[in-house]
């Protein structure tokens, strides 16, 4: 069976219905302190299923789990209670392991190795042939925008941090996987990079893989993925396509302007932020009187839209009505 989707651009995705990821109250509870007698509750009962050849992007604020999640499920880190399958195989199943790719939060490699060498290495543990490495190494090289003579001669420990990314990204794929995991691509790339990261995650997406990803920047998500959850305190609070999600709802206008007064304006206004004495947010009410108000308050209009919040709007309304202000 299959579903389509579709993306915030409009295209559609078709992808079969199997469930590559499932988890059944998930849970994983960390134990510190010197005498091990703290418990930090890092995973609430998680259920989740992501569908094969689905784009999957977890977010969440610093501290909200999304690490440990996705360690749980490569079989890492051990849980403390419910059960998941990868392709159908219980967690920690060393035959699932040749079909999975991993690109590690802050990823560490033995730094005196070149980038060629790390995917030597990589490759050798999957016992891929040299025969194929000797065209799958640049081929990688290539698609993740590292120069070849810097993987040939430099050693890990000259790179920069978007350099280590970039091979990171080459290792996680040298096993040309069916399930990619990856804990914040993103970071510490600049905006070719991140440019560079997308158009790398969604070719996985049209080459049939699925792709399940942590992420803080949430417009690149909305443009990647076909499903998202959010982790707030551990907890899945929510989950579903960008359709169902970010429902058309024509109660809302987004609004934007500078000056006024605070205090009415945080009266008027969800989600308001403010930058210097320019201010944005969800305004819910009746724009004639709204405008009256901002003419009373001598402040300006800069821009009023109608219906469907981005992704960032719904992120922050659902911190917003758990009360979650920062992270934990
Ligand atoms: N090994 C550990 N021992 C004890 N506590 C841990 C451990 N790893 C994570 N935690 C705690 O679990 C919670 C979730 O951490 P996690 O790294 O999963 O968050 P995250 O969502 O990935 O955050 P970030 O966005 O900063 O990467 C935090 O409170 C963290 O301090
Ligand atoms: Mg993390």
């Amino acid at each position: 069976m299959t579903v389509t989707t579709q993306r915030s651009d409009r295209s559609t995705e078709t992808y079969s219905i199997e469930a590559a990821i499932e988890t059944d109250r998930l849970r994983k509870v960390y134990r510190t302190g010197f005498w091990l007698d703290r418990k930090v509750e890092s995973l609430k009962e998680c259920t989740l299923q992501v569908y094969q050849g689905e784009t999957f992007g977890l977010l969440g604020l610093n501290g909200a789990g999304k690490t440990t999640l996705l360690k749980t499920l490569l079989g890492i880190v051990k849980p403390t209670g419910g059960k998941g399958f990868l392709l159908g195989k219980p967690l920690g199943d060393r035959s699932t392991k040749q079909k999975i790719g991993y690109l590690p939060e802050n990823p560490y490699f033995y730094d005196f190795l070149t980038g060629w060498e790390l995917l030597e290495y990589t490759a050798g543990l999957f016992e891929i042939p040299k025969s194929i490495q000797k065209h799958r190494i640049p081929a990688l090289l290539d698609l993740v925008g590292l120069a070849r003579s810097a993987a040939q001669k430099k050693q890990l420990r000259q790179y920069s941090k978007g350099m280590v990314q970039r091979v990171g990204m080459a290792q996680a794929l040298i096993n040309d996987p069916e399930l990619v995991f990856l804990d914040e691509p993103m970071s510490g790339l600049d905006p070719l990079g991140r440019k560079q990261m997308r158009e790398i995650i969604i070719s996985l997406g049209d080459a049939g893989k699925t792709v399940f990803f942590n992420s803080h920047v949430l417009t690149e998500v909305e443009q990647i993925c076909n499903r998202v959850g959010i982790l707030a305190q551990g907890e899945l609070i929510c989950c579903g396509t960008l359709g169902e999600l970010l429902t058309n709802d024509d109660k809302y206008y987004y609004v934007s302007g500078r000056g006024g007064n605070r205090e009415v304006l945080d009266r008027w206004m969800k989600n308001i932020t403010y930058h210097d004495d320019v201010w944005s947010g969800q305004m819910q009410g009746e724009p004639q009187e709204f405008m009256a108000t901002l003419q009373l308050l001598d402040a300006e209009l800069l821009s009023l839209r109608q219906g469907r919040a981005s992704l960032e709007e719904f992120f922050m309304e659902q911190m917003e009505l758990r009360g979650i202000r920062s992270s934990s």
